[in-house]
């Protein structure tokens, strides 16, 4: 039988398979930012929404090679619903996985999730070390430096963006606010 896994089993679930601090630490992330999304797209799945942000890198602390496609494979074993295994293996579409993101929590988890790693990059930089006092402008600015951050690759958060059908400005600012409103401690 396949489940939906509640937030506190797809945490559980993460943790058998990741332990570095970093890995955690972006699942929480992606998660807490789905959250916020959700309040705006599909409020009455916010939970359903971060359970997906929270496991969507299931493999990729030991199976990068094999990312989105290993996960897939975990979560059948652990019964985990295909609606949950298809919305975390489709942010490696065009990559690793030929599967689009067509419902607007996939597309949001697409093109937040370089997003959170460039926003939380330009974060750091700031005397304050955090989001809270974070402007659209600096991280424009960073996004036109392709050295900055160099592995948060532009070209997926702009199609993310456009997936969407989003302005790149309003999907960077939503993502700012989404990442102000987390607890503090995650790495800003
Ligand atoms: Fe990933
Ligand atoms: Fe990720």
């Amino acid at each position: 039988m396949s489940r939906i896994p509640t937030l506190e089993q797809a945490e559980a679930l993460l943790k058998e398979y990741n332990k570095e601090d970093f890995h955690l630490r972006h699942a929480q992330i992606v998660s807490g930012v789905l959250g916020w999304f959700a309040q705006k797209y599909d409020p009455e799945r916010t939970e359903y929404w971060k359970a997906v942000g929270m496991l969507h890198d299931l493999d990729f602390e030991q199976w990068p090679e094999e990312h989105c496609i290993k996960s897939q494979e975990l979560m059948r074993e652990h019964g985990i619903d295909e609606s949950v295994i298809r919305a975390t293996a489709s942010h490696g579409y065009g990559i690793t996985v030929d599967i689009r993101p067509e419902h607007v929590m996939e597309k949001v988890l697409y093109a937040v999730d370089e997003l959170t790693g460039l926003i939380g990059a330009v974060a750091i930089m700031r005397p304050s070390k955090s989001v809270d006092d974070l402007e659209l402008k600096s991280v424009k600015k960073k996004f036109k430096t392709p050295s900055f951050a160099a592995g948060c690759s532009r070209e997926v958060i702009q199609k993310g963006a456009d997936m969407l059908g989003m302005p790149l400005d309003d999907l960077i600012s939503d993502t700012i606010l989404a990442m102000r409103s987390l607890n503090p401690g995650m790495g800003l």
